[in-house]
């Protein structure tokens, strides 16, 4: 015979008859399901990576702690057939168009990258061409008409809730020359803050201003990154929103050293590189730009693990050469191009080099192509 409990296990595990399904769940269900083409597929998943952070004490501090990240987070799906179908309703109707691989900085949805341990997302928002939802971009490439980002933000809600353990870092950046007239209008600035301070998100995001707490105090909540200014608007709502503040006038653009006072009043700092196009002498090889890149990145990680214990360090391993002939596409640089790159790309050069940083502090690292090689993200997590 089997015992109740069991029983009611296994009905737990059976689908639910339709009847006791609220309105509230079917809500959620189409939420997710618009939120697809950026997020992903909704996977409930368990397991080390997915909770990796049950391992932390709550009163670490978020700054201490090492956070896998990914660069152009939304970009998973930017095949040539995405800009095909999405052509005729931007401007790259009307310009000579890129490659996708120009734009492609990730193979795998939010969804994955969360399940696989990925804390920290880098969202590029803009208005759609009709200005009325923000969407995300790189560039002019849109990456989805449908997916708003208030959809995506219930994926991550979802997640949360389905992980309590975790906490994520969320940065949000203005993506400039999506449209030919696309502005950062007031308009733009004012849809944000709504999709920021809405009821529900005032729930999810950390309420704490221009400090890092602990571990204890964001889990199932998200940190949001301000890569954007509220400027076309009052000073009211900036100062109304939550999170750190990185200014983009502050962000020096292409630096592998960008030292950012995020919090005046305390003098709390950044360290950041953002070296996404390494300068290099004309006619470099992919191996050797790779090479510049990887310098950029393992020297300002060896700096995370020996200076400012207490300060951020936000290390963007990612980065493209498209202007060059050929052109080193972001996977180029992050995975490398076949025979031609015996050493692999930036990604794999990275483990070796993370070995050795066990037990020390290298705080955030954005990656592009993060699932490779297959051993980067286990090496990171088990520093
Ligand atoms: C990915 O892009 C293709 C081509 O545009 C599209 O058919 C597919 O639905 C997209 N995938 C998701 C999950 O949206
Ligand atoms: C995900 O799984 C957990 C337990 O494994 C469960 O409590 C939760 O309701 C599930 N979430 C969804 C959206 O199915
Ligand atoms: C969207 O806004 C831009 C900038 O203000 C404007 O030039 C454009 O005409 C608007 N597009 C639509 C479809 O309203
Ligand atoms: C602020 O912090 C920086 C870096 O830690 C330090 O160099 C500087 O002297 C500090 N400034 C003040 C006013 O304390
Ligand atoms: C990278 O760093 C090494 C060691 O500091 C240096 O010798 C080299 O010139 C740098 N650049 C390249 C392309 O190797
Ligand atoms: C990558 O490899 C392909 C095929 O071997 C080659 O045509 C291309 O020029 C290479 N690109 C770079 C940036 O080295």
């Amino acid at each position: 015979m089997w015992g109740p409990s069991l029983v009611l296990a296994m009905m737990a595990a059976w689908p639910l008859p339709v009847q006791s399904s609220s309105l509230a769940s079917f809500a959620l269900e189409k939420v997710l399901d618009d939120a697809t083409p950026i997020f992903g597929s909704y996977v409930n998943e368990t397991g080390s990576n997915a909770e990796w952070m049950k391992n932390y004490a709550d009163c670490t501090p978020l700054v201490h702690m090492n956070i896998p990240g990914t660069h152009d987070s939304t970009s998973w799906n930017y095949t040539q057939a995405t800009q095909d179908a999405l052509r005729g309703i931007t401007d790259l109707s009307q310009v000579t168009v890129p490659v996708p691989q120009t734009f492609r900085c990730q193979a795998l949805p939010l969804i994955d990258a969360l399940n696989m341990g990925i804390r920290a997302f880098d969202l590029r928002y803009a208005f759609d061409p009709t200005n009325s939802t923000l969407v995300f971009y790189h560039s002019q490439a849109l990456f989805s008409e449908t997916a708003t980002l208030d959809d995506v933000l219930f994926g991550f809600y979802q997640w949360l809730d389905d992980h309590p353990s975790e906490t994520l870092f969320l940065s949000l950046q203005y993506e400039g020359s999506t449209g030919k007239y696309a502005s950062n209008n007031a308009a733009v600035q004012l849809k944000l803050y709504e999709a920021l301070t809405s009821r529900v998100s005032r729930q999810y995001f950390v309420q704490r201003k221009s400090e890092f707490g602990t571990l204890g105090q964001a889990r199932g909540k998200i940190t949001l990154l301000r890569r954007f200014d509220l400027d076309q608007l009052s000073d009211f709502y900036t100062n109304s929103l939550p999170g750190l503040h990185f200014s983009p006038s502050l962000w020096t653009d292409n630096s592998p050293n960008i030292i950012l006072t995020y919090n005046e009043k305390n003098n709390l700092t950044a360290y950041i590189e953002d070296y996404y196009q390494p300068i290099t002498p004309e006619g470099s090889s992919a191996t050797e730009n790779i090479q510049w890149k990887y310098n950029a990145t393992t020297s300002h990680i060896l700096k995370a693990t020996a200076e400012h214990p207490d300060s951020l360090y936000w290390t963007w391993a990612s980065s493209e050469n498209t202007d060059n002939v050929p052109p080193e596409w972001p996977q180029i640089m992050a995975l490398g191009n076949g025979s031609s790159t015996p050493e692999g790309g930036v990604n794999q050069r990275l483990v070796p080099f993370l070995k050795k940083q066990i037990g020390k502090r290298v705080g955030i690292v954005m990656f592009d192509y993060f699932e490779g090689p297959s051993d980067l993200i286990d090496t990171f997590l088990s520093l």
